[in-house]
């Protein structure tokens, strides 16, 4: 049996088993039969390598006090995968409708059917069958663009606190008359800005989130779509607030210009001026963000949710990821839920290597070898999977995706010998070869158990699953 597990109330607990994380970009941590100890506050406690003093001790306490998860021979203990950058109303339009440009896409599908959300039920449906998506794929932590509407995206944050996933949601903000329909918008700029004062209220007070396991996002969808009224508002909230902020920056070649045309400014200097651009703003795509826009995005601290499926469809060009980091910029992964066709991090994460060597040899056989691609583009696997999950953290600004004391502990369970699987071990792979297998060749399957805040989220099967205190 397949399926979801309504999380329970959280003990201290331990895990015993292999670990694979990249605490440093580029390089792999991997603990042998390691114990970690997670706290009854989510947050791990101590990793102890093998045969570490306490390590066995502890292991026996955790044995009888029956909160002992042992990982079997196959499996492997990674970090949570960090998706960046989700639209929850786009899941019904998953793989399709990936005909159009940007511009007529938003218009001739995305915003009728977002326009939809303004059906609770409708909304509510969707968004259980997507955060239950989710976490079967091993996402731990999602930062969220919901709709317009203030219910539907409540909604959202009530389903995530109950299935225990860690979400940053924004209500999106969108009022210009000229580039939102009539039947989907912000009325007003001020409209725009008490609805998302509201959203902010109702998540700061759910009960049950006291923890802030779900945080409030401001979120104009992108410039384009905004008031410079509503920009503005938006940006003194942030201010006030200190929410995080999403929105997306120099997406597509129609968007980078219509911003310099209209605002006389590229898209990361317009979010500058508005109040937008700080640590904790996370910029979706950013694929012609370049020159004097790099040096804004790093002394603000801020981050850029690189989409590499999506922008095989929207971006009309390949985001130069290894450029970004070399100068410093904090970068990680997003699915772009429905821009990108696959609800999977790791998928983008293998998009993100596929797309680093495109960019590196170029694409047109027509231009000479020396001409046609980006010298030293290319990044490498573990540089991948640092970007699913370290790196996501680094944009958040948060203690997510590597293990070690004063992290949360979100986890997942990668079993290589689950059935179903396409990945094949053998018994003198080194662990940085058994990453690399599970970076390219991992799949839902794969992922055995999922854990947020040392909850258990998501259990493949459910009947085998380490029991819960
Ligand atoms: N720019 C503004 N809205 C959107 C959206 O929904 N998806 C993508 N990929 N880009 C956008
Ligand atoms: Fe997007």
């Amino acid at each position: 049996m397949t399926g979801a597990v309504l999380p329970q109330i959280p003990a201290a607990r331990a895990f015993l088993g292999t670990v694979l994380h990249t605490p440093v970009r580029g390089a792999l941590e991997s603990l042998r039969d390691a114990l970690i100890v997670c706290g009854r506050d989510g947050v791990i406690d101590a990793v102890h390598p093998h045969g570490a003093p306490p390590a066995a001790a502890l292991a026996a306490q955790h044995a009888q006090a029956g909160t002992l998860t042992v990982l079997d021979a196959g499996q492997y203990l990674l970090p949570g995968l960090i998706d960046l950058h989700v639209h929850a109303p786009q899941w019904p339009q998953l793989g399709t409708a990936l005909d159009e440009p940007l511009e007529l896409w938003l218009q001739k599908y995305t915003f009728p059917l977002e326009a939809r959300y303004a059906d609770l039920d409708f909304a509510a449906a969707v968004y259980e069958s997507l955060v239950d998506a989710l976490l079967a794929n091993g996402t731990t932590t999602a930062l969220y663009y919901g709709t317009v509407h203030l219910p539907a995206t409540q909604r959202l944050a009530d389903i995530c606190l109950r299935r225990s996933q860690r979400a940053l949601i924004g209500r999106v903000a969108m009022d210009d008359p000229t580039q939102c329909p009539a039947y989907y918008r912000d009325a007003t700029a001020a409209s725009g800005e008490a609805d998302t004062r509201a959203f902010i209220d109702y998540v700061r007070g759910m009960p049950g989130n006291a923890g802030a396991l779900i945080e409030p996002v401001i979120t104009p969808r992108f410039i384009p779509a905004c008031s410079d009224e509503l920009l503005r508002r938006l940006g003194a909230l942030a201010r006030e607030s200190g929410c995080h902020v999403q929105t997306h920056c120099s997406e597509s070649d129609w968007e980078h210009r219509f911003v310099q045309d209209r605002c006389g400014l590229t898209d990361t200097a317009a979010l500058e001026r508005y109040g937008l651009l700080s640590r904790r703003t996370v910029l979706a795509h950013g694929n012609f963000i370049d020159g004097a826009d790099i040096g804004r995005i790093v002394s603000a601290g801020a981050g850029i949710a690189h989409c590499p499926l999506s922008n095989v469809y929207f971006s009309d060009a390949v985001f130069p990821l290894r450029h970004m980091l070399e100068h410093g910029v904090h970068v990680g992964l997003g699915t772009d839920i429905a821009g990108g066709a696959s609800p999977s991090i790791l998928d983008n994460a293998r998009h993100a290597l596929i797309a680093s060597r495109r960019l590196e040899s170029g694409v047109d056989p027509a231009l000479n070898r020396e001409r046609r691609g980006r010298a030293a583009s290319r990044i490498d696997a573990l540089t991948a999977f640092w970007l699913a999950t370290a790196g996501g953290g680094i944009v958040l600004d948060k203690a997510l995706g590597i293990f070690a004391p004063g992290y949360a502990f979100d986890a997942i369970v990668v079993d290589t010998r689950a059935s179903g699987s396409n990945l094949r071990i053998d018994a003198q792979d080194a662990p940085e070869t058994i990453l690399q297998k599970i970076i390219y060749g991992a799949a839902r399957p794969n992922i055995r158990n999922v854990w947020v805040a040392g909850r258990l989220v998501y259990a493949q099967s459910a009947l085998m699953a380490a029991p819960e205190h």
